[in-house]
């Protein structure tokens, strides 16, 4: 039988080997531990989705892109924000996730989200259309982070913000330094930060041009 000491000794270690293994290969957070992403964070104040919202400052008439949507925790507070003259683009890889997240939105009675099941490194968005995009603890599971925030900056009108959440408890973690380089190489400037090294939201505005390298 395990020890008081052996079985956290066991957990941090097999928590370790998993966050190795996330930073080695970024693979999509799996379908079945939506639930972890529903619990809004028990652990820091930065990454709760009203937290995000507030920082947001939506305004009714608002396109928003939330981008690996996951099971929908940001995207229905955000549809409630822009109301019914605006739009929700809730954007994910796995089909899963975006039928979680369409379930939820029926039951809520919200009729302005549209639905993308695409790699949003891949996606066919609309250009110089959203107002915000949101990538929430999902940078460090898209393979080519340079090519997604490129795909992002098109996808926002100038002036857009780009609000990147990130939490040291992610497996996927993506340092501020490493997220703020290559959203500068994609066209972004720094236009707020909030929380600290454990976690942190980076609000990144879409420049007029892309900068010279
Ligand atoms: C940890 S979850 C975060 C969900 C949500 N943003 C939140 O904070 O509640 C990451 C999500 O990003 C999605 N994802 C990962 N890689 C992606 C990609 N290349 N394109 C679109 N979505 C992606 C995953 O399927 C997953 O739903």
């Amino acid at each position: 039988m395990l020890s008081a000491i052996g079985l956290p000794a066991l957990l941090i270690v097999a928590g370790l080997i998993w966050r190795y293994a996330s930073q080695r290969q970024s693979l999509p957070c799996p379908v079945w531990l939506r639930w972890l992403v529903e619990m809004d964070n028990p652990f820091t104040r930065t990454n709760r989705a009203a937290v995000i919202l507030q920082h947001l400052r939506l305004q009714p008439g608002m396109t928003v892109l939330d981008i690996g949507c996951g099971p929908g925790r940001l995207t229905l507070p955000c549809a409630r924000a822009v109301g019914t003259t605006g739009r929700v683009l809730a954007l994910d890889i796995q089909a899963g996730m975006l039928q979680r997240t369409r379930d939820k939105a029926r039951h809520a009675g919200l009729t302005n989200i549209d639905f993308i099941e695409a790699d949003i490194t891949a996606a066919a968005l609309p250009p110089n259309q959203a107002d915000r995009a949101l990538l929430v603890t999902v940078l460090g599971e898209v393979p080519d982070r340079p090519a997604a925030l490129r795909a992002v900056h098109a996808a926002l009108k100038p002036g857009g913000l780009l609000s990147v959440t990130e939490i040291i408890f992610d497996p996927h973690f993506q340092r501020r330094s490493s997220v703020l380089r290559e959203a500068t190489a994609a066209g972004f400037r720094q236009a707020g930060f909030f929380g600290n090294a454990i976690a942190y939201t980076l609000h990144l505005e879409k420049a007029e041009s892309i900068p010279v390298s």
